[in-house]
Parts: structure tokens; sequence; C-alpha cells
């Protein structure tokens, strides 16, 4: 967990009265979302502030095509944000981004910039006319990729992600030394193989074209350190930021999208807030142990009947977690979330600031068939 103490704030949110405000912000840890168009944003952020940038941007490739979705063939459709508006306008708008992302960067900081072949060359193209210095293309393995289904094609397998430096004057930061610890002692090749998002990183949601924690993690191993400042003007469903988070880093994140941006929201925050919830049972309930033989509740079908249940214990809980403890300072059962915060307003906590709220509703059920 990222410790206040760790990072060392280097800029001052308020010096950029035309940015605007937030969607999240917090300033203790130095994370910070904008809603918004990354090409409007870039240009109010202070220049060559930031270390590392990380940018997964539209593929232009949900252009009619189709694909194979958890076994079933469907349309490439990922949004209208990735949709081709042709090579040339395509090629404009990533040299725009591209421009907003280069000034900001400070002078030995570097780009990662994933993509397929719908979008990879205009991004490499475009860095070599920015004056970029190309440092690697690494090519990321999925295992497994979803099977091509018009058979006339390989599999698509792999994407690509180019590592630039600012410029030819740059002298990039690559944590040599750490990449060969994690590849076993031996020098890590610009192949990586890594498995697309675990479940446990949807659970709030799912974005199509999400990246795996661990690919973004081995991004921020290999060029910064901790307390330095990493940006995505695509941030997604906030994968940077969760990785980031877990690994130290400031992040400044764009997107456009509000439902993306509130998915991101909701990665980070359960992030930053780790507490240890327990469920206490004040009934009473006299829960013998009986033996659990699950054969002998068996239907002739190998079915397993539901046993009928009771309602014994119903109970909503509001946990208000602390701004600088980072921990629950005032815990309510009450009907509604507004009458949570009149008990905490009338309570001695009433002066803390809070972070959040956590709404958990217990129920527990007595098994009364057979
Ligand atoms: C390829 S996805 C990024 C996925 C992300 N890496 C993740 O792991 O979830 C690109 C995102 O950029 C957003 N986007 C597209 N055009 C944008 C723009 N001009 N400014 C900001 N965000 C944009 C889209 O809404 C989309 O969520």
């Amino acid at each position: 967990m990222l410790k206040a103490s760790n990072v060392t704030p280097n800029t001052s949110w308020n010096n950029w009265p035309q940015l605007p405000a937030p969607a999240f912000d917090d300033p203790a840890l130095q994370i910070r979302i904008y809603q918004g168009d990354c090409l409007e944003i870039l240009p109010a952020l202070p220049e060559e502030s930031v270390d590392l940038i990380f940018a997964d941007p539209p593929y232009f490739l949900s252009n009619g095509g189709i694909t194979c979705h958890a076994g079933r063939m469907v349309r490439v459709d990922k949004g209208d944000w990735d949709r081709s508006r042709g090579a040339d306008a395509n090629h404009e708008f990533n040299r725009a981004w591209l421009a907003a992302c280069q000034r900001v960067l400070k002078p030995n900081g570097t780009i990662w910039v994933s993509g397929t072949r719908h979008v990879i060359y205009s991004v490499g193209f475009a860095m070599q006319q920015l004056g970029f210095k190309l440092l690697n293309d690494i090519t990321w393995v999925k295992p497994n990729p979803p099977p091509n289904l018009s058979c006339r094609y390989f599999t698509h397998a792999t994407e690509t992600i180019l590592w630039a430096a600012k410029s030819d004057r740059s002298r990039h930061k690559f944590n040599y030394r750490l990449m060969r610890q994690l590849n076993g002692g031996r020098q890590m090749k610009s192949v990586w193989t890594i498995p697309p998002p675990e479940p446990w990183e949807k659970r709030f949601g799912k974005h199509p074209t999400q990246k795996p924690v661990a690919l973004l993690e081995r991004i921020l191993l290999a060029a910064s350190d901790e307390g330095d400042l990493v940006l995505d003007p695509f941030l997604g469903s906030g994968t940077t930021a969760v990785a980031a988070l877990r690994l130290s880093r400031m992040v400044w994140a764009i997107e456009q999208s509000g439902d993306c941006a509130d998915l991101a929201q909701r990665r980070i925050v359960a992030e930053l807030v780790q507490v240890d919830l327990f469920v206490c049972c004040t009934k009473g309930l006299d829960l013998v142990p009986r033996p659990v033989d699950r054969s002998r509740s068996r239907t002739r079908h190998g079915m397993t009947s539901r046993p009928l249940t009771k309602l014994m214990q119903q109970e909503r809980m509001f946990y208000f977690v602390g701004t600088d403890e980072r921990e629950v300072i005032f815990s309510v059962t009450a009907r509604t979330m507004e009458e949570a915060w009149e008990r905490f307003r009338n309570s001695p906590k009433a002066g803390k600031d809070i972070f959040c709220v956590i709404k958990t509703e217990t129920e527990i059920y007595l098994a009364v068939g057979k």
C-alpha cells in the first residue's frame, strides 16, 4: 500500500487552473483521474512532469469483423471510440496525442504504447516523425487466445508494445538487474508471455480491452521507481492506476467515458481501502453442528435439493472509513445511507474527514428443510 511518506509531491495541482475538476483526487497519494478527452487535458498538464507514460489507445478495429468470445461468434464492437476514421485521420489522431504526451514527459522519461497491427505501425511512424527514440518492441504473447473462426489467418495471439524515450538525447531508466532477477537470473527477452486478466481483476465490472495488472506491473517495474509519476491518457478500467498504486508510484490518468472512469474508481478505492470486516451473530442462534453428508441430500437424479430456510437475522451496516487513517473510524446499523450519515454527524467522530462508506447487508437463514 502506498504511504503518503513514500511520495515527494513535486507538482502543485492548483497551479493549473485550466484543468477541469478531477473525477477522482487523492492529494495525499497523488492519484488523479480526469474525465474527458486526452487531447484537451494533456495540453493543460505541466510540461516535463511525468516519468513514465503507458498508453493503450483505440486500436481502430471495431469495424464489423467477427471474433470468437466465450465459444460464440460475435461482432468486434468495443465501442464507438474504437471505430476507424480512415488511415489518415487515425494517424493524425495518433500524432496529436503522442505529441501531447511528449510535451509532458520529463527529458529522460519513457512511453509505452500497446497495439495490434491495426494501429501499431501508425504509432511507430508517428513516434519517428516526432523524434522519440524507439527502444524496444515488446511482443506480448497471450496463452490460449480465441480461435480464428474464418480459418483464413493464423490465430491472433500477440500484441505489440512499443517502448520509446522522449528524444535521442534521453538517458532512459531501465531497471535491468530487477528484470534479470524476475527472469530467474537470465536477461529478460522482449517476448513476454502473460495471461489475460484474471476473474478477480474484473470483479468490479468489465472493460472490453482490459489489460492484465501483471503486464502493467512488469512495465512499471522495468522503467520507473517508487515515487515516480506515471500517466495514462486512455485509462479504461484503471489497470495502470491499480498497478501504480500497488508499486507505490503516483498516477495521473485521463478517460473520456464516464462509465469507464467510474469502473476505474471502484478498482482504485478497493486498492486503497483494506479493512477487516467480520460478521458477528448476536441472535444467539442454536447452530448445533451436524454431520455434513452431501450424498444423503441428493435426489434420484443426482441433483442437490435446496433445503427450506427461514430468515433469522437481517442487518444493514455502514462503515465510515477515515481519510487520514484509512480504517473504519465509525460503524452503525441504519436503514438508509442518509440515516447512517445523520448518526455519524451526531457522533464524536463528526469532525473527521471521510474517505468512503462501506455498506454491508447481512442475512442469516436457518436451514429448516431436509
Ligand atoms: C483500449 S482502452 C484502455 C483499456 C485499459 N488499458 C484497461 O486496462 O482497462 C482505451 C480507452 O480509451 C478511452 N478513450 C478513447 N479515446 C479517448 C480520448 N480521446 N481521450 C480519453 N480517453 C479516450 C476509451 O473510452 C477506452 O476506455
